[in-house]
């Protein structure tokens, strides 16, 4: 293998995993190929406009500028590269189910141009088993006769989006490889750009943990919503219930409520895991339950919120202020504000919405702070959202962010 190719990476899906990780493996020394399928992406992203908040313009083109980074729609750049890593998405279907598509397209697509030697990594979530029974089986059938020798490894991302404490540099990484030979090769890669790397027996192990993880939160995150509708209705404050049980120095980890979880990691993937218990004869009843009182969480909160309405003219008008999943983000993928939309207006309520990341969300446009509402309600904290304006008003303040309390007129989930 020439010293060029020992050095090219290529990366499959230039998202929000993917393009963090070629900018991180660009500071490490990689040249990196970007491919995506998505031509019109490749485009932004070869002119130099990053689709990711958390990429400057800056970086990237310095990046393309140098030479160490190109995206490309021709999968068979990877020809070129000593490591492939995919990061494609793993969503739900319309059952709620794993969809594997686009990872299966994926491995079909490099697998006919993969060289002899290359190491191939899958960074995308998914259940215990896929890197061994989904994406090998794929690559082996359709490679090129002389590329005999492969190695593989499962290493699932856990990068935070807007997240800027943790990144791809001090965040430990998983790797969890298919034999020695790949465990040493996805180790060495992991340790260019990364300061931790934890290498674990089997790709399953790494596989499963990377569920374990997103299912933590949402389970404890389902968790203290039901606790604060529990509270409420007793009138007990949650917040400071959730205070004072985090004065326990050990064996507590304080969760607030909000609206919901969404994203593409927290409402997903425990339900990979949920899957792949029933299709092992099993019943994770316990993430089932957390996913099903996930759901119900906005329809509690459109309810409060149209109680602090004070006026009774109809409809009540209700302003969402950041729709994003998360702060810091303009990703809406699997938001909750969608179902709190949905619960608003099922309630007869006329309802807009405002997010200085957003620029338009379900076919409809943001409104400004001097739309007049009836109550408004804080549903993700993004930088750059004034309620005072809308307390100047003395209009009511759902906030379910837990960053507002203590203002008059607003009141904390
Ligand atoms: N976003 C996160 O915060 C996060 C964190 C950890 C893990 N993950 C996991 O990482 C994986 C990728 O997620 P993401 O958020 O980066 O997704 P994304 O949607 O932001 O990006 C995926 C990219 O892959 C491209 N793509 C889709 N199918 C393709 C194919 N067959 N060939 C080439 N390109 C293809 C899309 O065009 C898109 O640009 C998922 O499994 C996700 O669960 C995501």
């Amino acid at each position: 293998m020439s010293a060029q190719k020992t050095q090219t990476l290529a990366i499959i899906g230039q998202g929000y995993v993917g393009l963090p990780l070629a900018m991180a493996a660009v500071r490490a020394g990689w040249s990196v190929i970007g491919v995506d399928n998505f031509e019109a992406k490749v485009s932004q992203i070869n002119s130099g406009s990053s689709p990711v908040e958390d990429i400057s313009d800056d970086q990237l083109q310095s990046a393309i500028t140098n030479g160490r980074y190109r995206a490309t729609t021709d999968f068979s750049a990877v020809s070129e590269a000593s490591v492939i890593t995919i990061c494609v998405p793993t969503p739900l279907d319309e059952r709620r189910e794993p969809d594997l598509s686009l990872l299966r397209s994926a491995a079909k697509g490099i697998a006919p141009y993969i060289s002899n030697e290359t190491l191939v990594v899958s960074e995308s979530t998914s259940y215990p088993g896929t890197l061994r029974d989904v994406i090998i089986p794929i690559i082996n059938e359709l490679k090129p006769k002389d590329s005999k020798y492969l190695y593989f490894a499962s290493a699932p991302e856990r990068v935070n989006p807007g997240d800027s404490i943790w990144n791809q540099r001090n965040t430990p990484r998983l790797v969890g490889a298919l034999d020695l030979a790949s465990n040493e090769r996805a180790l060495t890669f992991y340790k260019s750009i990364c300061d931790y790397v934890v290498s674990v027996s089997t790709p399953e192990v790494a596989e499963a943990a990377k569920l374990l993880e997103n299912t933590f939160r949402l389970v404890n995150i389902a968790l203290i919503n039901e606790f604060t509708q529990l509270c409420s209705a007793n009138d007990i404050n949650v917040h400071e219930v959730i205070d004072a049980a985090s004065s326990k120095p050990y064996g507590f980890m304080p969760f607030r409520p909000g609206v919901g979880v969404g994203g593409h990691c927290i409402p997903v993937d425990p339900l990979y895991l949920t899957w792949w218990a029933r299709t092992g004869g099993q019943v994770a009843s316990l993430v089932e339950c957390s996913d099903e009182i996930s759901n119900e969480m906005p329809i509690y909160v459109a309810k409060r919120a149209l109680a602090l309405a004070k006026s009774s003219a109809t409809p009540i008008k209700v302003l969402i202020m950041g729709v994003a999943y998360k702060p810091g983000v303009g990703d809406v993928r699997e938001t909750p504000a969608s179902a709190l939309r949905a619960a608003l207006l099922a309630n007869g309520a006329e309802v807009a919405w405002m997010d200085p990341l957003v620029p338009h969300w379900e076919g409809t446009k943001p409104v400004d702070v001097t739309w007049t509402c009836d109550v408004a309600i804080v549903a993700t904290n993004q930088p750059g959202l004034e309620i005072k304006p809308l307390l100047a008003k003395q209009i009511p303040v759902l906030d379910c962010t837990n960053h507002y309390g203590g203002l008059p007129g607003v009141e904390l989930l």
